[in-house]
């Protein structure tokens, strides 16, 4: 299976601490199609954690449906759960994804033991792994002999070994450097653009956010923006657009050069000239006003 369709409608999660009733998500509805990347970004508290868990079988909700593909997740019993898990999903965790005593090997190995793998196709399929998250080398290293990057890239490995087609990750990048992070990010779309799957994603980051093809928004345990790339602010998307108005600046600089020019040489007469010396005036002031709010002082 490459990849499902996933869609949430209205789902409620409340936790019971004695007393009190904490409304983690509120009538959550979100459809994610099938292949597609999608990021979750909000507040700490807001609810991506447990949208997360309900999404890979490992919490009940409490009202409200989820399917992904052509399986109602919200009606299955405790007993099927385990399948839907071993099989339909796999899931990269906050923290703690990895199991200290084992190697990397061993803890790719492992969810495919659980699925009743034959020992020869666990290794080959192993093998297969280590080599798409670029870890070949590092197969008999236990994750603290490992760095933290490269204790999420065997994550993911582990989260691909029954070859699910959706795959959750929850912050992902949340303990690395910005080069991990992006080495870590860019072998997540690798999972979505070239192996096919469907990918949601828990991030802080809006850099590792802006590398899905849509980033939703959540509050309150409910989604409160659906934004594109390049609706997300990012140091990427500002340097480009700055560059772009600076260059502009620049261009018309010179249009005006070219004008005055051109009158002096009389290639133009004075209502023409004044005219187009306006507009680009005008325009040019238009653009300066820009790079003033976005920060660019002159
Ligand atoms: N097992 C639980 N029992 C009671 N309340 C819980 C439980 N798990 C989460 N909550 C509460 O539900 C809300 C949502 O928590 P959740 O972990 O989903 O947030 P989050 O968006 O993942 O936050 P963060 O960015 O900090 O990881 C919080 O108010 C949290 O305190
Ligand atoms: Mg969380």
């Amino acid at each position: 299976m490459t990849s499902v369709e996933v869609t949430i409608n209205s789902l409620v999660k409340a936790y019971k601490l004695g007393r009190i009733e904490v409304q983690a998500l509120r009538g959550l509805s979100l459809k994610v199609e099938a292949g597609r990347m999608v990021s979750i970004i909000g507040p700490s508290g807001s609810g991506k954690t447990t949208l997360l868990n309900i999404l890979g079988g490992l919490d009940r909700a409490t009202a409200g449906t989820v399917t992904v593909g052509d399986t109602t997740l919200t009606e299955l019993a405790p007993s099927e759960l385990v399948g839907y898990r071993r099989d339909v999903v796999g899931h990269i965790f906050q923290a703690l994804n990895l199991i200290p005593t084992l190697t990397t090997e061993e803890n790719v190995e492992l969810p495919m033991m659980a699925a009743g793998v034959p020992r020869s196709s666990r290794l080959s399929r192993t093998k297969e792994l280590l080599s798409i998250v670029g870890l070949s080398d590092r197969q008999d290293h236990k994750p603290d002999e490992l760095s933290g990057g490269e204790q999420q890239r065997v994550a993911i490995a582990a989260a691909l070994a029954n070859d699910p087609p959706l795959l959750l990750a929850d912050e992902p990048t949340g303990e690395l450097d910005s080069v991990n992070a992006r080495m870590v990010t860019d072998f997540l779309v690798k999972v979505n653009r070239g192996l096919g799957k469907t990918v949601i994603m828990v991030t802080h980051d809006q850099n590792v956010a802006r590398v899905a093809d849509n980033i939703m928004r959540i509050e309150d345990g409910t989604i409160k923006a659906s934004l594109t790339p390049s609706q997300i602010a990012g140091p990427e998307v500002s340097t480009s657009y700055l560059d772009q108005l600076r260059k502009r600046v620049v261009e018309l600089e010179a249009q005006m050069k070219q004008l005055d020019e051109d009158f002096k040489a009389g290639r133009i007469n004075g209502d023409e000239y004044a005219e187009h010396r306006v507009r680009l005036k005008q325009i040019r002031a238009g653009i300066q006003d820009e790079l003033q709010r976005q920060g660019v002082v002159g």
